[in-house]
């Protein structure tokens, strides 16, 4: 574990960039450091590995106080990632991951051989090995930057905006591939972002930071949004934080009813037995192919083509009840589409019903630690 105890950085030209913070950082999880620019975010993230000292106060790694370590030690058990990663551009992609190793002394084809499997590991073509940064897309270039720091295996991984400069799409293609490979090897990974959203589908814990050097809270993201401690940090969040808190609430548990869900082959009786306006039609395989209102359905002619467009189904157990929910707001029958892991209809649930789980959900008080899916 990480603990920041009442640290200080005072800058020689007075500026207090961070002020007696105090942080623990949970071992094999995922901690964020979020908050406006200038709020002192980079300077903490130094101190950790010491390319800041602080002016006041300690910094303990498991247990022993950094201090104490030589710096070369204390920094190659910590990965250090930065934005636009800061690749070497006269080195190739293989030989710039393989850096650590042969500082540290590996041989050459052990330290590429270790290189060529974490490309693999991050999500590179292998194809790429031989190329120079700037052969790279910005992308492409950050998942090398994220090689690189696992390289020598530290148990430490120090990220300071790594996927700022890149677009929306790839970042979240890099989002996802860090929180599996954090799945995978269980780092302890101290993340720098300004962007809250980032924050909150990346961080186990997240620090909320001010201007000043202040931490303003420090909590789990799902209390973050169901409780923020000050106005500061509400406004921090932006607007839909009750929404966006949906996201950690599992939608296992919603009641499902197959009642108005109807085979496309149905019989008479079958179209006329459900005590709703809309049904929804199934394939031969139980996979949804519309909505229908019932007047419009014939037995025997029942015309596909003419069916509402069921919209984004939900898979329960995996999905949360953010994504029910606008699976439900987005139906014309106002019901969300259960399927399997297979895609076939396990039934239709109501935006009322659903309105009653968030309810219950809220009353419950505790989203769930898992994080389900949004
Ligand atoms: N070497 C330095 N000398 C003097 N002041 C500094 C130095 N480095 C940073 N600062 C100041 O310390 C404060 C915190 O800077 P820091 O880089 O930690 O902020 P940050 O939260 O990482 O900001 P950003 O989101 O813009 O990267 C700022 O006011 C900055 O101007
Ligand atoms: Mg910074």
């Amino acid at each position: 574990m990480i603990r920041i105890d009442s640290v200080t950085k005072r800058y020689p030209d007075g500026t207090v960039a961070v002020d007696r913070l105090s942080l623990e950082i949970p071992d094999r999880s995922i901690t964020v450091l979020v908050g406006p620019s200038g709020c002192g975010k980079t300077t903490t993230l130094r101190m950790i590995n010491r390319m800041v000292e602080p002016s006041e106060g300690t910094i303990l790694l498991d247990g022993e106080d950094i201090q104490r370590r030589p710096v070369t030690t204390l920094r190659r058990s910590m990965g250090y990632v930065i934005q636009n990663a800061g690749l070497f551009q006269h080195r190739t992609i293989l030989d710039n991951i393989a850096t650590v190793p042969r500082v540290l002394g590996w041989g050459k084809q052990k330290a590429r051989a270790r290189a060529a499997e974490l490309m693999e590991r991050v999500g590179l073509d292998a194809a790429l090995a031989k190329r120079y940064p700037y052969q790279l897309s910005g992308g492409q270039q950050q998942r090398v930057g994220v090689a690189r720091a696992l390289a020598a295996d530290p148990p430490v991984l120090l990220m300071d905006e790594p996927f700022s400069a890149v677009d929306p799409v790839v970042r979240k293609g890099l989002q996802d591939e860090l929180l599996r490979i954090q799945d995978e090897l269980g780092k302890t990974i101290v993340f720098v972002t300004h962007d809250i959203d980032e924050a909150i589908k990346l961080g186990t814990m997240v620090a909320v930071m001010r201007e000043g050097g202040h931490l303003a809270q420090y909590a789990p993201p799902a209390e973050l949004l169901s409780d923020p401690a000050d106005a500061f940090v509400e406004d921090f969040l932006g607007a839909d934080r009750g929404i966006r808190r949906l996201s950690f609430f599992p939608s296992a548990e919603l009641p499902l009813s197959t009642g108005p869900v109807i085979p496309v082959d149905a019989s008479a009786e079958q179209i006329a037995a459900p005590d709703e306006p809309w049904l929804l039609v199934t394939d031969a395989d139980g996979k949804p192919l519309g909505w229908g209102e019932r007047r419009d359905l014939t037995a025997g002619d029942i015309r596909t083509g003419r069916l509402v467009a069921h919209g984004r189904p939900f898979v329960p157990g995996t999905d949360s009840l953010r994504a029910a929910l606008d699976c439900a707001v987005l139906s014309p029958s106002g019901h969300a589409v259960a399927v399997d892991g297979t895609g076939r209809v396990t039934g239709v649930v109501s935006q009322a019903t659903i309105g009653e789980a968030i309810r219950s959900a809220h009353a419950g008080g505790h989203a769930d630690e898992a994080k389900a899916a949004s």
